[in-house]
């Protein structure tokens, strides 16, 4: 095995590659919507404080919701963070970060491994960016965990109406993530809560959508596709361009996300699908077609699982035990023969 994270001969060799990361893109605990749930509200950014802490904090908002600075670098499609954690990751219900860096680090039965914010995030580049992450402890994932923590802190604050500014931690601390008992919290903050309960909190990850009455169909997917979602990703799922720039974001092909990414799934997709789209949400998709058109989507070739070893049944087989049609014939075609490339490079 290769080590990126260290130094060789001065030079920082600052990125991951699938093969180091473990299968970190397990399933989030998806649960059904409390209509009377309460969600934090983070402050406004115009709140993030002066001084080196607050520059870390802006960079991690400007790295979000901006994702493409990082292409070729780190990013290999034409997606930002922002596309599915929508509203700057602030959006209860699209996987918003606030809830996320409450619930790492997670300890994962499997295998006994921690499985840290920053690797949380890792596993987020290497797949649903198409890319290579960033290596530990660099200043983008740094960023990142650091608007992660001043988003939680603060929604947390808020809630309980306590004054005063959010703590600051050191780079080593924020990337671990909230869930931990020596985590530093407002004494107010940890008499309302418990660990666990900081762990769920409302609105994190997409909720869980109801069973279809008819198992999901691709054919009726089109359909839906047509007449609720092409307007906005195209008749052909790439998107919307304007001046070059990914206005609105392609659902499959070379430029989305790739076979190992959380939305590739069937269910996840539906889940993030019923509650967020299509975007403005005049119309509402009922049950059914969130997930008909979840398989449509998912039905069309993307970039290649950057975990394949081999051959596709065997990757197959190691790591989409789950609701997705890699590896499997769907549309005419077996999805991931003729997958796109992970992490080329802009043409
Ligand atoms: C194509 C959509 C998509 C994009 C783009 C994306 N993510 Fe994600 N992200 C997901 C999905 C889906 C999950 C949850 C996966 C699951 O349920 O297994 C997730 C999970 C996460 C989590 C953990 C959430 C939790 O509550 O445990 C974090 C943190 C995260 N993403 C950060 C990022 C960052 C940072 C970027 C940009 C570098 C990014 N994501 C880009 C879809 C996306
Ligand atoms: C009015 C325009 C519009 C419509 C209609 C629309 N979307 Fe989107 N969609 C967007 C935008 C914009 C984003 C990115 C959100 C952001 O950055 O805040 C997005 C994001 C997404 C994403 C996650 C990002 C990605 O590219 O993978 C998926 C999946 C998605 N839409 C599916 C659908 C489906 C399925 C439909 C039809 C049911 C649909 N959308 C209808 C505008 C739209």
């Amino acid at each position: 095995m290769k080590l990126f994270n260290y130094l060789v001969a001065g030079v920082f060799i600052s990125s991951v590659s699938a093969a180091e990361l473990p299968d970190r893109q397990a399933q989030i605990p998806a649960i059904a919507k409390d209509p009377a749930a309460q969600y934090l509200q983070p402050s406004d950014l115009s709140a993030i404080p002066q001084g080196e802490f607050g520059d870390k904090v802006r960079l991690g908002y400007q790295i979000f919701v901006n994702t493409q600075q990082l292409r070729d670098k780190y990013v290999g499609n034409e997606l930002n963070c922002v596309n599915c954690h929508m509203n700057a990751g602030n959006k209860a219900n699209a996987s918003p970060l606030w809830a996320a860096y409450m619930a790492y680090p997670a300890y994962r039965k499997k295998n006994d491994k921690v499985n840290s914010y920053q690797e949380r995030i890792q596993g987020c580049f290497t797949y649903s960016m198409n890319g290579k992450a960033p290596a530990s402890g660099s200043k983008e994932l740094v960023a990142i965990s650091a608007y992660s923590y001043w988003l939680a802190i603060s929604g947390l604050m808020n809630q309980l109406a306590i004054d005063g500014k959010v703590a600051e931690l050191s780079d080593i601390e924020l990337v671990k993530g909230g869930n931990r008992e020596d985590f530093p919290l407002p004494a107010e903050v940890k008499a309302m809560f418990d660990q666990k309960a900081l762990s769920s909190l409302a609105g994190r990850g997409f909720p869980k959508l109801e069973a279809p009455e008819q198992a999901y169909s691709t054919e009726r997917g089109e359909i839906v596709y047509q007449a609720h979602c092409q307007a906005c990703h195209g008749a052909d799922g790439q998107g919307i361009k304007m001046a070059n720039v990914s206005a609105l974001p392609p659902l499959w092909g070379p430029q989305s996300y790739n076979w190992g990414a959380g939305m590739h799934r069937v269910n996840t997709a539906a889940n993030f699908i019923y509650e967020n789209m299509p975007l403005g949400k005049s119309i509402r998709l009922t049950v059914q077609q969130a997930w008909d058109v979840a398989a449509f989507v998912n039905a069309h070739e993307r970039p290649q699982d950057p975990r394949l070893k081999g051959d596709l049944p065997q990757t197959q087989k190691s790591y989409h035990q789950h609701d997705g049609f890699y590896g499997k014939q769907q549309l005419g075609t077996v999805l991931g023969a003729d997958a796109y490339p992970n992490f080329p490079a802009a043409k």
